[in-house]
């Protein structure tokens, strides 16, 4: 039940004002965050443990410097308040009456120094229209402007990211002693709101896959023995950026070939995607571009000389059923973990076929084989941030087994969610050590057929995918068959050489 590749018209509410980076970028109304704020306001007004005249309050980002110096870090918005503002600007409030949803942005007052060495200082009105709000005032302000309105409670933000474990910055002020606050109420709504995504907010995350798609496509067309990992980095960025306005990918690129495409989160500082790609290796790059901070989240494995070897076809095709077979049982109602599971027995079967494994697939299920294998979990909700929020409310629980316990959600489907769909099978040599040394796996694998894929890497493949009434869309578009991948990278052989010649 997939739509591949519909395309991302440009949604511009008539009239009304967008976020627009020129060229072919996406037009973004910011209707889209009205109709956030309105759908948290439902929410909450629905809470029973909320009293009349409560306002949400939110704080946004705040601009920072390298370490102890003044070199400023482009500044990213933070996460809730783009989701309910929009706000591309450090250093700002958001207020929101939950009773009517009239919004207050309060924007930072600027010193004349601003003027000299950042640009213009704009009025308060630039705000309002630009960002659609009923009022702006300044942050300065704060403190006298809530007081005025006589708040039975601010309900402020604190909850923990049941990915990082970390616990979101509460709103804070000078003078938000006078107030009532109540920082829990908040948090599971809007969390809940994020986890169902808007038609406005699937058109992004649409534009975000189309341009991280092509960006991916160029890749491969450029990839050739003997270039550095770091320099289909710079492409895939450089695509993002001049092509789809995306200055920001939604994480670190992971471009790892050979050995490395086994290092699940390889690029990172240690391992920065630096090796030479040489002649037989598998590339598994795991890259997608933010637009206006919406994320994509693409992984593309084939051979770097355009051909697949036996193994590496046998491996590849392995991790397709899987995906393909998953994505052909997504609909509402079904449970994630299911879908984990069924990937898992695939890819034990699979390996079976190909000999790596033998003996009976639920007896392999029984001993957790898949999981060494297939270490991390099978996809996460996807949003304003790559590992979106919402995947454990209260009630979900982590399944603590092998691979499963790395599942960023637990939670049954739902339309409009949108998730991963990312399986792989990787060859890491602790973990194999580590199931040949335990009898009740050791007696399911075969070392001698083992030893051949030792130093193979791994191949993942992960689409981003969107949970509709009777199935889901496919967001991603990317040479996806052994023989759409072979087809796509020999047309780009010719296609260079014809331009040399
Ligand atoms: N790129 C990180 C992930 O796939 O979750
Ligand atoms: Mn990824
Ligand atoms: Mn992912």
């Amino acid at each position: 039940m997939s739509e591949r590749g519909r395309s991302s018209s440009n949604m511009a509410v008539a009239g009304g004002p967008s976020f627009w980076l020129g060229n072919e970028t996406l037009k973004v109304p910011v209707a889209l965050f009205a109709l956030n704020r309105k759908r948290l306001c439902d929410r909450l007004r629905d809470n029973k443990a909320v009293q009349k005249n409560s306002f949400v309050l939110l704080q946004g980002g705040e601009e920072t410097q390298r370490y102890c110096t003044d070199t400023g870090v482009v500044f990213r918005q933070e996460s809730f308040f783009h989701w309910s503002f929009g706000v591309t600007e450090p250093g700002c409030y958001g207020v929101i009456a939950v009773d009517t949803g009239k919004s207050i942005l309060f924007v930072p007052k600027l010193p004349e120094s601003h003027a000299t060495w950042m640009g213009k200082i704009h009025p308060r009105e630039h705000f309002k229209e630009k960002y659609a709000v009923d009022e702006v005032q300044y942050s300065d302000d704060i403190a006298r402007v809530l007081a005025s309105l006589k708040p039975f409670v601010l309900l402020t933000l604190r909850g923990v990211n049941t990915d990082s474990g970390n616990i979101c910055r509460e709103a804070s002020f000078e003078g938000i002693s006078q107030f009532d606050v109540n920082n829990t109420i908040l948090h599971p709504e809007i969390v809940e709101c994020r986890v169902i995504k808007t038609d406005m907010e699937l058109e992004v995350l649409r534009y975000t896959n189309k341009i991280s798609s092509e960006a991916h496509k160029e890749v491969m067309k450029a990839v050739k023995v003997g270039m550095k990992e770091y320099e289909m980095e710079s492409l895939f960025e450089h695509y993002c950026y001049s092509r789809g306005g995306m200055r920001h990918t939604s994480y670190t690129c992971i471009c790892g070939s050979g050995e490395n495409s086994a290092v699940l989160h390889y690029g990172h500082a240690g391992a920065p995607n630096d090796k030479t790609i040489k002649e037989g290796d598998m590339c598994l790059f795991d890259m997608g571009g933010e637009y206006y901070c919406f994320a994509s989240d693409i992984t593309c494995t084939f051979p770097v000389n355009g051909k697949f070897t036996a193994d590496q076809k046998a491996i590849y095709e392995a991790v397709l059923k899987s995906c393909q077979v998953v994505m052909k049982a997504v609909k509402p109602g079904v449970a994630w973990p299911d879908m984990h599971r069924l990937a898992d027995r695939v890819h034990l079967e699979e390996l079976t076929k190909i000999g790596i494994l033998k003996g009976n697939v639920d007896d392999m299920v029984k001993v957790h084989l898949g999981a060494v294998f297939m270490p991390h979990g099978l996809g996460h909700f996807l949003g304003i941030d790559v590992h979106d929020v919402g995947g454990y409310p209260e009630g979900v629980d982590r399944i603590e087994e092998p691979g499963l316990r790395s599942l960023r959600t637990a939670r049954q489907l739902e339309a409009g969610m949108v998730l991963t769909v990312e399986p792989g099978i990787y060859f890491i040599d602790h973990l194999l050590d580590q199931a040949l040394k335990t009898p009740a796996q050791a007696c399911f694998i075969d070392d001698a057929v083992l030893r051949r894929f030792r130093g193979f890497g791994g191949v993942r493949i992960e689409e981003d995918i969107a949970v509709t009434a009777t199935g889901m869309e496919l967001l991603t578009c990317v040479p996806r068959t052994v023989e759409e991948i072979e087809a796509f990278m020999a047309d780009a052989k010719v296609t260079s050489k014809s331009f040399a010649t």
